[in-house]
């Protein structure tokens, strides 16, 4: 009778093997993103400054950007107020009313 004995010791250096050779294929790759163009419009202060420190917080400014321009001040006037209201962006009234008044003029 024979008896087949597998040494465990293979089947540890096995699995230290594929993790070495997989460690080596996850070698670090390096990626070249595109440049940052998206800015908004200098516009009227003081709601330019504002839109730049409250709106570029969760999108890029081609969010708005890409809205067709002029769409005239009451879609801005709405566009501000969702963005508070729907996506609560963090903007007291004052700021809100500037970065409005910006946005229909320069859009
Ligand atoms: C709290 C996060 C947040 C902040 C701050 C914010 N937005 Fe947005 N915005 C969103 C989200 C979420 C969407 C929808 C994204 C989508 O549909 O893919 C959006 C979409 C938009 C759009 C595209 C049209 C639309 O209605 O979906 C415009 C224009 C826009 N935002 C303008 C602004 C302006 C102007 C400000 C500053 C007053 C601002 N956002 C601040 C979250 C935010």
């Amino acid at each position: 009778m024979t008896t087949i004995t597998r040494p465990r010791a293979f089947g540890a250096a096995f699995i230290l093997a594929c993790t070495l050779a997989g460690t080596a294929l996850a070698a670090p790759k390096t990626y070249k993103l595109p440049e940052e163009t998206a800015a908004l419009k200098p516009g009227a202060e003081p709601g330019f400054e504002a839109a730049k420190n409250n709106c570029m917080a969760c999108h890029s400014a081609d969010y708005v950007n890409y809205q067709p321009s002029k769409k005239g001040q009451a879609f801005w006037d709405a566009e501000v107020q969702k963005m508070i209201k729907v996506y609560k962006a963090p903007i007291d009234d004052k700021d809100a009313k500037a970065i409005a008044e910006y946005l229909g003029q320069t859009y």
